[in-house]
């Protein structure tokens, strides 16, 4: 049995969120997007939170789905953007009808890795994408926010990019590494059937 994890922790910050951030890499983003083999028109930002990886996306109409109550009135009161309170693990949407995912700097915060994923996989239409952008707990830098988010009781799991990847593939995505690095970007491409 899984709780939502540091969802709680969330609700405190959100104040806070926006302005202690900087702006999401939406390079990395379109590139993870661009493996995707449909056109992208609508897409759901899971673990979205006050909507600053939306803000740096454009074009497919855009979904904030998160578990924090108080992130999500920011999406949708400052950035205007749909929001829908819902869990990573079992998402508020039908099955084949989203064209796109993304997971920006919050699967390390999931509860249920698994579940995550095998969401993501069930929602996606055939040829849709799933991207991951995450911080490599290999990396120096990575182990560093790894000991930083336990330090202030964090529940946080981090998972290195070939592993990520191969989780994708269990759940019959296939997985692309993206980018490497500190952060890096896992993209999971869905097969036409
Ligand atoms: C570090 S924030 C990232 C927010 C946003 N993606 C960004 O890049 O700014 C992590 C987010 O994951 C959300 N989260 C944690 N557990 C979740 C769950 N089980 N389902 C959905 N969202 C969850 C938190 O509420 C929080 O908003």
């Amino acid at each position: 049995m899984h709780g939502l994890g540091d969802v709680r922790f969330f609700d405190r910050l959100a104040p806070l969120y926006d302005l202690a951030m900087p702006p999401a890499d939406g390079e990395a983003l379109a590139a993870g997007l661009a493996h995707g083999t449909r056109p992208i028109d609508r897409l759901l930002d899971v673990g979205g939170g006050s909507g600053r990886a939306a803000a740096a996306l454009s074009g497919p109409d855009i979904c904030v789905v998160d578990a924090s109550r108080e992130m999500l009135a920011r999406a949708r009161d400052r950035r205007g953007l749909s929001a829908a309170v819902g869990d990573a693990g079992r998402l508020p949407v039908r099955d084949a009808s989203v064209d796109a995912i993304t997971i920006v700097d919050a699967f390390h915060h999931l509860p249920d890795h698994d579940a995550a994923i095998d969401e993501a996989a069930r929602v996606l239409a055939p040829g849709g994408v799933v991207v991951i952008r995450e911080f490599d707990p290999t990396h120096p830098l990575g182990r560093g926010l790894a000991a930083a988010e336990r330090a202030v009781g964090m529940a946080s799991r981090f998972r290195a990019p070939s592993d990520l990847a191969d989780r994708l593939a269990d759940a019959g995505l296939d997985p692309r590494i993206v980018d490497r690095g500190f952060g890096y970007t896992v993209a999971g491409v869905k097969g036409k059937r």
